[in-house]
C-alpha cells in the first residue's frame, strides 16, 4: 500500500458521529497502512478542547480496535483541535495558520479533505468561508465529505446543493449514503453483471416483482429529536432504498466506472413513475410502533420515547409500490419496506421470478410450483439464496421447494472492511462510485416529496403496529391487493 497524503478537517470534531464512524475508520486506515505518516489532522468545534484532551477523546474511541497502545498513541499524535465558530470569520484565520503549519510537518502535498459532520445549515455558510478566506487553495486534491440527511425535501437540498456548488464541483463532493459502503450492496452488480444466468433473465418477461426490506430491530433509541423531524420515508427510503433500488434496476452500464454508473442509475431514477397525490395515498402506506411484547421482553411504544412528541404522527414505518415505466420493467412493482422495531433486523432484496405458466406436472401431481427467488442479504448475515423446485425424494412425483444457500456472518470474514472505512478510501482516492450524485439525491427528492405531502394532507390517525412486529396491516393489503405477499427468506 502506497500511504497517503492529506490534512483532514472535521467540522464537529466532538460529536458522535465522529466519535463512532470517523476516528474508527481513519484507524482502520492507519492499521492497514493506507495513512502513515503524512496525514493530520484538525479536529473543530466551538468546545475549547485542548490537542491532549481531543486526543484523549480519539483514543476512546478506537479502545476496540487498537492492537497495541504505542499503535493507538501514534495515530493520535496526528490529531490537532482548534475551538471554532464556523460562522465567525477570524477563526478560520486560525484554520488556515494550523492547516499551513501541519501540511510542512506531515508532508501532506497540499491534498484536503473536509469532513461535515455537523447540522446541514452550517454548510453553506463553512464553504464559503474555506474559500474567501484561502484554505482553499487549488495545490492538492481539495474535497469536502458531507453525511445525510441531504435537506429535508427537494427545495431545501437545492438550496444546500446550490450554496456548496458555489465552492466545490460536484467531483470535489461527497455525499455519503452508507449503504453504498457495504460489501452485499456493492455485490449487486456483480451478481447482476458477472452472471449471464441472471443478467439474461433480469427484466419483465421473467421477473414477477421486487422486494426490498429494510428491517430494523432496533427502536429510534436517543434520537427522537431528530427522527420527529423525519420519519422512515425520509430517514430511509429517500436515501438507501432508492440508491439500492437504482442499482438493481439500472441499465448496463457502458463501462464500470463512476460517471457511467452514475448515469445509468439517474436515468432508472428518472424512469420511476412520479405520484400523483391520489397515486401516493394508494400505492403508499406507513405506521408507528405501539408497545409490544416479544420473547418475555417489553417494549415501549414509540410516542413513549424520549423526545418524542404524546401524540406524534412521525412514521416509525414505510412501505411502498415504485413503478418504472422503461422497456424494462414495465409491468413489475418494486416493492418496498422499511421500519423501526420490527422482529429482526434484515437488510435484503428478493427478486422474486414468474412461475413457469404451463405446469407440465398437472397431471402428475397438483403441487404448486414455488417461485424461484434470488435473495440478496445485506445484513446481518451477508450472501445469496435461490429457491428452485426440485423432486421430493421417494416413491411417486412430488415438489419440493429447495434453497441453494450462500450465507456468513459478516464478522466470519474478518478483512470484510466498515462501509465507512471503504468510503474514505474512496474519498482520498478520489472515487465518487459509492456516493450519492447530485442528480440522484434530486430525483430521489421529487419522488418522495409528493408522499410525504400526502400524508401530511391526511388528517386521519396514523396507523400503528405493536413493536417486535413485520409492520402495519396496511403494508400486507398493499401486496395481497396485488395478489402477492412478502417474501421474507429466513
Ligand atoms: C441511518 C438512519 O441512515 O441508517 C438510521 O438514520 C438507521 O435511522 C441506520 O438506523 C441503519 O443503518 P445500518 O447500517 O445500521 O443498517
Amino acid at each position: 500500500t502506497e500511504q497517503k497524503q492529506a490534512l483532514f478537517t472535521i467540522f464537529g470534531a466532538t460529536g458522535d458521529l465522529a466519535k463512532r464512524k470517523l476516528y474508527p475508520s481513519l484507524f482502520r486506515l492507519f492499521k492497514k497502512g493506507e495513512l502513515a505518516d503524512n496525514f493530520a489532522v484538525i479536529g473543530t468545534a466551538r468546545r475549547p478542547w485542548t490537542d491532549e484532551y481531543y486526543r484523549g477523546v480519539v483514543l476512546d474511541s478506537i479502545k476496540d480496535l487498537m492492537r497495541s497502545k504505542t499503535e493507538a498513541e501514534a495515530f493520535a499524535a496526528h490529531f490537532y483541535y482548534q475551538s471554532h465558530d464556523v460562522g465567525d470569520s477570524s477563526h478560520y484565520v486560525n484554520l488556515k495558520e494550523l492547516g499551513e503549519k501541519l501540511r510542512h510537518t506531515y508532508k501532506t502535498a497540499g491534498n484536503q479533505v473536509f469532513f461535515l459532520a455537523m447540522a446541514p445549515q452550517f454548510f453553506g455558510t463553512i464553504a464559503e468561508h474555506l474559500k474567501s478566506e484561502h484554505i482553499l487553495t487549488g495545490e492538492g486534491f481539495e474535497r469536502i465529505v458531507i453525511e445525510k440527511p441531504f435537506g429535508t425535501s427537494y427545495d431545501t437540498a437545492k438550496a444546500l446543493n446550490d450554496s456548496l456548488s458555489k465552492v466545490f464541483t460536484e467531483e470535489q463532493i461527497f455525499r455519503i449514503d452508507h449503504y453504498l459502503g457495504k460489501e452485499m450492496i456493492q455485490a449487486v452488480s456483480a451478481v447482476r453483471f458477472a452472471n449471464p444466468i441472471f443478467e439474461s433473465v433480469w427484466n419483465n418477461e421473467h421477473i414477477d416483482n421486487v422486494q426490498i426490506t429494510f428491517a430494523e430491530f432496533i427502536g429510534v433509541e436517543d434520537r427522537g429529536g431528530y427522527y420527529e423531524t423525519s420519519g422512515a420515508l425520509k430517514d430511509m427510503i429517500q436515501n438507501h432504498v432508492l440508491q439500492v433500488l437504482s442499482l438493481i434496476a439500472m441499465e448496463r452500464p457502458a463501462k464500470f466506472d463512476e460517471s457511467h454508473i452514475v448515469e445509468e442509475k439517474v436515468k432508472a431514477l428518472k424512469a420511476m413513475r412520479q405520484y400523483t397525490a391520489e397515486e401516493a395515498l394508494e400505492n403508499f402506506v406507513r405506521g408507528q410502533y405501539s408497545a409490544g411484547y416479544f420473547d418475555g421482553e417489553t417494549y415501549r411504544g414509540y410516542r413513549q420515547e424520549d423526545s418524542v412528541a404524546s401524540d406524534s404522527q412521525t412514521e416509525t414505518f414505510a412501505a411502498g409500490k415504485f413503478v418504472i415505466d422503461n422497456e424494462r420493467w414495465a409491468g413489475v412493482p418494486f416493492y418496498v419496506r422499511s421500519g423501526k422495531r420490527m422482529t429482526e433486523k434484515g437488510t435484503r432484496i428478493n427478486i422474486v421470478f414468474k412461475k413457469d405458466p404451463d405446469n407440465l406436472f398437472a397431471g402428475n401431481c397438483d403441487d404448486e410450483q414455488s417461485p424461484n427467488i434470488l435473495t440478496i442479504y445485506i445484513q446481518p448475515t451477508e450472501g445469496f439464496s435461490l429457491s428452485v423446485n426440485g423432486k421430493a425424494a421417494g416413491q411417486g412425483f412430488h415438489l419440493e421447494p429447495f434453497r441453494l444457500n450462500f450465507r456468513h456472518d459478516s464478522e466470519f470474514l474478518g478483512n470484510s472492511p466498515e462501509a465507512y472505512e471503504k468510503l474514505f478510501l474512496d474519498v482520498l482516492n478520489g472515487d465518487g462510485t459509492n456516493f450519492s450524485h447530485w442528480e440522484e439525491a434530486a430525483r430521489a427528492w421529487e419522488l418522495i416529496d409528493v408522499i410525504r405531502q400526502a400524508w401530511d394532507n391526511q388528517t386521519s390517525e396514523i396507523p400503528t403496529y405493536p413493536a417486535r412486529t413485520m409492520g402495519p396491516a396496511n403494508a400486507f393489503e398493499l401486496l395481497a391487493k396485488d395478489g402477492r405477499e412478502w417474501a421474507w427468506q429466513p
